[in-house]
Parts: structure tokens; C-alpha cells; sequence
């Protein structure tokens, strides 16, 4: 069978829309730039995502998890240089008055208008990222807080709080997932650059001197994450930041970057970020955040190590990834569409599909349905003839369906459809639980 994959995102973006997975926010209002909503079957395949990442992290013995608040003290953006240096170089075609951003419009060292190729252009202004808003009902300069632009923050500020409650020595890591907003000049291709987003981020404090093998080591594991999500590692590439393009609190820095059918894009970055965001904290606040190393006996800032992924943009490089056509022969003839995810990563981990929607096989439908649902999230569609099911189960990407049929009720057996190869295996129904808990980790 040869397969096509996704080459241009607009095929995507209408899978999604078609299926459920992620609609243009406030649609019926013409929609808002930018943003974008989860459908039924794209919050629980986020979640899936979420889920894959919380327990590569939070399952390890030196790693803890952590879920702070999005808004925080004004106080801490300072520290952390937010306020100051949190900006994009913003600039304005004289001709057709696009507004972009300066640094990623360089053509042979000039400015070009992405929109009309003009390179009549206004003076770069700097244009900071982060969201204002107020606390309380006055509108006044000191209810300035901010829509936290990372979720890291929240880790520095509570790193004392948590090595202390939970008795944790260095090295130890804290792992937080939440939503994160910065007012990006130019967002777009989807769900990649949004304003509002949600990132997987965590921090890994260790000794000084210790944090450049740290460094690699978190490089080395984040690869060898990828490799388990069943994403073509092909696609999958490290790339250095150059001195130029390190983030201001950096001492050195790697993405990883995914090739996006719109080409090679950042999904991760790691970074060595020195003592920088502690050392703030604690001259601006003036709370002691050393820490007091037992086994050396000395008192030191630590350094981080961080590792921080945009859930949405993993969701994405996952469904770029996942898709593919097939031209299909046989009882199945035809082309069908594939959402090819590892079966961790699919909303649906079976379908219950009864050849009649009339009792019994209607009844038997539901009780298998009603079983599978306390082990499983399954689906249940009675509707249309089965080819038409197998071929919706197939375009979002459930591993298995079940097919309940006449004989079903004389043998009280099922078959049992494999997404990928297509094979039917005939299964009592007593056995099916068995059959997919053992399926779906050797899919
Ligand atoms: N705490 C470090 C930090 O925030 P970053 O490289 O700016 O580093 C980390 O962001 C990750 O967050 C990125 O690699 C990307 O996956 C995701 N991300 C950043 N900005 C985003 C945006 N506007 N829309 C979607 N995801 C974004």
C-alpha cells in the first residue's frame, strides 16, 4: 500500500474541522485571529499529549509536579526581565501598511515586506509580548498584572516552597503544564503561533559546575521522549543558538525543531539558564533562595536546566505527522484517510460498531460499549454501513474497531478490525478487554 502524507497544512486544518479535533474560535462570530478552540475529540487527544509528557517527567523519583497561577505578582515580570526585554522588533510596510516583525523579514540584510515585497519600511519599534490586564475594579497604574508569557515563573518563585515541602535535594526537577500568552506580532500556520497557548515546561535545578552535563543529558532524554511518541524521527532535528540569538537569560540553548509541512520549526527548547531567574528573585524580593548542600556542605544558587515544549505545537507536529492516504484494495477498496497515532496519543482507543442499529445487536452494542468505557475511552456509531464507520473510525485514528454482527449473538464473538494492518481477528466478548489491553501497547 503506498501512503501520501500531509504536505500542505489546509488539508489538515479541514480534517480537524470535519472531525472535531480543533475549530477557529468565536466561528460564528467570524472567528478571532489566531486563536483556536479543542473540539470533543481534540481535548481528549490534547490531553493524551498532556498525559504523555506528565508521566515522562513526574514518574521519575527526581522530578515533581507543580500548577501555579497564570496571573502573579506585577513584580515578578521585572525580576525576570519581562517587562524590560520581553520584546519583538515591530515594523510597518509604507505601502500596503502590513505590521510584522523586523527580524523574520530579512531578505540579503533588508527588510521585505512579507505581503507586497516593498522594502519601505518604518523604524523598528520595540514592541513588548506580554498581555496587560487589571486586578480589581480600578483601572489604575498599580492594578497592572500580566497573562503570564511562560509557565517558568511559577516554578522559580516557588522553588524554595517545594524543595522544602517535599524534602528534595539537588538535583531534582519541577514539572508544571499550563496556559501561557504572549501578543505575538505575527502569529499563525494554525495552531503553531498562537496568542494563547499552553506549554509543558520544566525546570531541573542543579549544582553550578555540574549544569553543562546536565544540559546534555536533558538533551539526550527529551530526543529519546520524541522517540517514544511515534513521530518519523526524520523529522526531528537539534538546532544551536548562536551567541546573537540566545534568550536573555541563556547561557547556551538548543531547539528542537520539527519539519512542519510549512518546514523546519521549533517544538522544544532547552536551555541552560544559569542561576539568572533565582538570583533575581531573591535580590528583588529579598528572600534567601540558596540552597544548602548537606553533602558538600556549602550554600550555593542553583542552576536550571529547563525544558520547555508547547503542548499545542506538539498536538500539531503529532496530527502532521499521523496523517497519511491509502489507496486500499480488497473488500475495503478505495482511498481512505489515516490518523495514523500511536494508540496512547488517539481520543478513541475502540470503536463498538453493531451491523444493526435494532435490538438485539443494539443492546449487545451498548453493553460492550458500557464495559469497555470503565478501562477505555471508546466510541459507539450505529449509524451508516460499516465500510462508511470503519472509514470514519480510520481518518481519527482509532486502533480498534469492534464489530458486533448476527452471529455475535449465537457465538457471543466479536471481530475485531486493526487500524493499520486491517485484520480481523474473531474474539469472545469476555476476552476483549484482554485482548486490547494486550493490543494496544504492542499496536
Ligand atoms: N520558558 C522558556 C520559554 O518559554 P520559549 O522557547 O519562548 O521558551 C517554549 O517557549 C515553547 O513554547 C516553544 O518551543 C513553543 O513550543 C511554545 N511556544 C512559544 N510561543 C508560542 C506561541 N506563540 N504559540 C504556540 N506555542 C508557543
Amino acid at each position: 500500500m503506498a501512503a501520501k502524507y500531509l504536505n500542505d497544512l489546509a488539508t489538515l486544518v479541514s480534517l480537524c474541522k470535519r472531525r472535531g479535533f480543533i475549530f477557529q474560535s468565536s466561528e460564528i462570530y467570524g472567528g478571532l485571529n489566531s486563536c483556536w478552540d479543542y473540539g470533543p475529540l481534540g481535548a481528549q487527544f490534547k490531553l493524551n499529549v498532556k498525559m504523555s509528557w506528565w508521566e515522562a517527567m513526574t514518574r521519575r523519583a527526581d522530578i515533581v509536579g507543580l500548577d501555579a497561577a497564570i496571573l502573579m505578582h506585577p513584580q515578578v515580570w521585572k525580576s525576570s526581565g519581562h517587562v524590560d526585554g520581553f520584546s519583538d522588533p515591530l515594523v510597518d510596510c509604507k505601502k500596503c501598511r502590513t505590521r510584522f516583525r523586523q527580524d523574520t523579514a530579512m531578505v540579503d540584510g533588508k527588510v521585505v515586506c512579507p505581503n507586497c515585497g516593498s522594502t519601505e519600511v518604518t523604524e523598528p519599534r520595540n514592541f513588548n509580548l506580554m498581555f496587560k490586564t487589571h486586578m480589581g475594579p480600578v483601572e489604575a497604574e498599580g492594578s497592572v498584572v500580566y497573562l503570564r508569557p511562560e509557565t517558568a515563573q511559577g516554578i522559580f518563585v516557588n522553588f524554595e516552597n517545594v524543595a522544602t515541602s517535599m524534602r528534595k535535594k539537588i538535583p531534582f526537577g519541577i514539572a508544571q503544564i499550563g496556559k501561557s500568552f504572549r501578543n505575538e506580532i505575527t502569529p499563525g500556520n494554525f495552531t503553531f503561533r498562537t496568542r494563547e497557548f499552553e506549554q509543558m515546561e520544566m525546570q531541573y535545578f542543579v549544582k553550578p559546575g555540574t549544569d553543562m552535563d546536565w544540559f546534555n543529558t536533558w538533551k539526550e532524554t527529551r530526543w529519546n521522549y520524541y522517540a517514544t511518541t511515534g513521530v518519523k524521527m526524520e523529522k526531528l532535528r537539534f538546532k544551536e543558538h548562536g551567541p546573537g540569538e540566545l534568550a536573555h537569560y541563556a547561557k547556551a540553548a538548543f531547539d528542537v525543531q520539527y519539519e512542519f509541512p510549512f518546514g523546519w520549526n521549533e517544538l522544544e527548547g532547552i536551555h541552560n539558564r544559569s542561576d539568572f531567574d533565582l538570583r533575581e528573585h531573591q535580590k528583588f524580593s529579598g528572600k534567601k533562595l540558596e540552597y544548602f548542600d548537606e553533602a558538600a556542605k556549602e550554600k550555593y544558587l542553583p542552576f536550571v536546566i529547563e525544558t520547555a515544549v508547547g503542548c499545542d505545537r506538539l498536538a500539531l507536529a503529532i496530527l502532521c505527522d499521523a496523517y497519511r492516504e491509502e489507496q486500499v484494495a480488497g473488500d475495503e477498496g478505495d482511498t481512505r484517510i489515516v490518523m495514523g497515532f500511536k494508540p496512547r496519543f488517539a481520543p478513541y482507543k475502540a470503536a463498538i460498531l453493531p451491523l444493526s442499529k435494532k435490538e438485539p445487536l443494539q443492546e449487545m452494542g451498548m453493553k460492550i460499549r458500557g464495559d469497555l468505557a470503565k478501562s477505555f475511552v471508546v466510541d459507539y456509531d450505529e449509524t451508516a454501513s460499516i465500510g462508511k464507520r470503519y472509514r470514519r473510525q480510520d481518518e481519527i485514528g482509532t486502533p480498534f474497531c469492534v464489530t458486533v454482527d448476527f452471529e455475535s449473538l449465537e457465538d457471543g464473538k466479536v471481530t475485531i478490525r486493526h487500524r493499520d494492518k486491517m485484520s480481523q481477528d474473531r474474539i469472545s466478548v469476555d476476552q476483549i478487554k484482554n485482548y486490547l489491553d494486550d493490543k494496544l501497547v504492542n499496536f
